[in-house]
């Protein structure tokens, strides 16, 4: 049977990975490897009912609730379908997860950052990406990219989403084996490019 593998997809908003992530899906699937895709917030049901608070409540959300709710959700969709699908020798590509935390909660929100990373460990149970894929795009592009209609995270402004991105730059200082940085102000094609060698030198030492 395949070796299951886990691979997370990580960035502002605005940075491009779903379409990336639903590239490297049909590339792998072409190739013959047993694929899921998946996301956080919202997975699966009980993520949905959280998603839909993450994302759609209108008014005040503590952040200390904010960071369990993502926590919570993350408890439940690495038990009920992450780690059942890399047993079954699936590849789990997922729209993000813990670096997530660390960058929104943590560099955006202010929350502690070693407080979340236990909370994270709690959380995923053992679980770690064999592979992250880092996103990076300014937070000016990314702004025009997002557009108008925005959700209550998109909502959060510039300076937020700035601090968000000087997370991820860190964690990806911190794990250079874990977390690939791709540049993504290039055109899909080119940033399709640069993510596949990524997956190809993974696949081939795995
Ligand atoms: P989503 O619509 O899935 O955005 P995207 O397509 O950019 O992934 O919304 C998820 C939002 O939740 C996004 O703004 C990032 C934020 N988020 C956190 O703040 N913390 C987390 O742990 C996770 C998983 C997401």
């Amino acid at each position: 049977m395949q070796k299951g593998l886990f691979i997370t997809f990580e960035g502002t908003d605005g940075c491009g990975k779903t379409t990336q992530l639903n590239k490297v899906k049909d590339f792998l699937q072409e190739q013959g490897y047993n694929v899921v895709t998946t996301r956080e917030p919202g997975a699966l049901d009980i993520g949905q009912k959280i998603r839909d608070i993450l994302l759609h409540h209108e008014g005040f959300v503590a952040d200390r609730c904010e960071m369990f709710l993502f926590l919570a959700d993350r408890a439940q969709h690495v038990e009920a379908f992450i780690k059942p699908a890399i047993a079954a020798g699936k590849i789990v590509l997922c729209d993000r997860h813990v670096d997530s935390t660390i960058a929104y909660q943590g560099y955006g929100r202010g929350q502690d950052v070693q407080l979340l990373k236990d909370l994270n460990e709690i959380a995923v149970n053992g679980l770690s990406p064999d592979l992250t894929l880092y996103f990076d795009v300014s937070a000016e592009t990314a702004q025009t990219r997002v557009g108008d209609d925005k959700d209550r995270m998109e909502s959060a402004g510039i300076i937020f989403h700035k601090q968000v991105r000087q997370g991820y730059l860190a964690l990806q200082k911190e794990n250079p084996e874990r977390i690939k940085l791709i540049n993504a102000n290039n055109s899909i094609e080119t940033v399709f490019e640069d993510t596949k060698k990524v997956i190809i030198k993974l696949l081939q030492e795995k």
